[in-house]
């Protein structure tokens, strides 16, 4: 039996029979038309495809891909543009801070092989994403942490930089005077961003990288820099990631879990809906009020997304089309 074929036929049963409940119990089950379709890409090399509105990063992306190099160049220059700009808050240098006024930044990457890499806590570096590559590619871990992750960027040559800017100072200065937290729903229609691609070859890796909650407590870590949970790849299968309120995520290990149901036959769209209903579907989930949302592509080259909330959205480059999606979904948008 082919790996893949023994694979199919073994892994995750149990996911299996779990996903195949309903959204009865959920007021919005009008909207459950908008499940379950696939958005069919042509089968045509390379693809990319990202979190949010960011056709910057994806062109920076495509242009890597077109020129024949690799999807995990690609995925890890298509993030750098977006941590690199400052009118970005949710991502690299100009983030939102924690509570205390740091900019802390999580985020990973993973390879064709399954090589991963990740950061967690990093400060003062905005590249977050090539430090994550340098862990996977050149040390014998998988993830450095706060200090660590930091001493060892400087090795590497990055420079310290202030990564809280004016902008967000100002942001982090009018939220002290009530500090009420609250995670908020497509805060500025952004947040992770997560990117993956496919290159001439067929290869999958992808990306992903953030700032995390704005205002968060003091050492909060959430999904982006955990893989299967921020994000998954398996090359014979297909990657995703997430974005959203990285807690709930993690609680149902996400992205992994996408991957798997596509492994299951599911498409990439049926396969994050899936996902989804996970989260909805989970005693006393508060899912009215906060947002998560998944983009997956398979080894076809098809894709999909899915998010709680609208107003989620994809950017997919592909034959030479940069193209902004919104995401299905469960609640429509007051
Ligand atoms: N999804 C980003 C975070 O929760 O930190």
């Amino acid at each position: 039996m082919k790996r893949r074929d023994f694979l199919k036929s073994t892994s995750l049963t149990g996911v299996g029979l779990a996903v195949g409940t309903t959204l009865t119990n959920c007021s919005e089950n009008s909207k459950t038309e908008n499940l379950a379709s696939t958005t069919r890409s042509a089968l045509s090399l390379p693809l990319v495809i990202a979190t949010w509105n960011v056709p910057n990063a994806t062109t920076k992306a495509w242009e890597i891909l077109q020129k024949g190099s690799n999807a995990l160049d690609a995925v890890e220059q298509g993030c750098k543009v977006e941590e690199a700009d400052i009118n970005n808050q949710s991502v690299g240098k100009g983030g939102l801070p924690d509570r205390d006024g740091n900019v802390t930044l999580d985020a990973c990457i993973m390879d064709k092989n399954g090589n991963c890499g990740s950061v967690v806590h990093l400060q003062n570096i905005t590249h977050a994403i090539s430090i994550a590559r340098n862990v996977m590619e050149n040390t014998p871990h998988v993830m450095l942490s706060g200090k660590g992750a930091e001493q060892y960027a400087y090795k590497l040559g990055y420079k310290k930089e202030n990564l809280l800017t004016e902008a967000s100072k100002k942001k982090w200065e009018e939220w002290k005077i009530t500090s009420k937290y609250k995670p908020i729903i497509n805060i500025e229609n952004h947040d992770t961003i997560g990117m993956l691609a496919i290159d001439k070859n067929g290869d999958i890796s992808g990306a992903c990288t953030t700032s995390g909650l704005a205002y968060k407590m003091a050492g909060r870590v959430g999904d982006s820099p955990i893989i299967g949970s921020g994000l998954f790849i398996d090359n014979e299968i297909g990657g995703c990631v997430a974005t959203g309120l990285g807690e709930e995520v993690v609680k149902t290990v996400g992205s992994f879990l996408v991957v798997e149901l596509m492994r299951q036959g599911k498409s990439p769209q049926a396969a994050c809906e899936e996902a989804i209903k996970r989260i909805i579907n989970k005693p006393n989930s508060d899912y009215k009020n906060f947002q998560v949302g998944y983009i997956a592509v398979n080894k076809k080259g098809e894709t999909g997304s899915f998010a709680i909330h609208e107003w989620f959205s994809m950017t997919k480059f592909h034959d030479g089309k940069n193209e902004n999606i919104q995401s299905k979904f469960i609640i429509k948008a007051k």
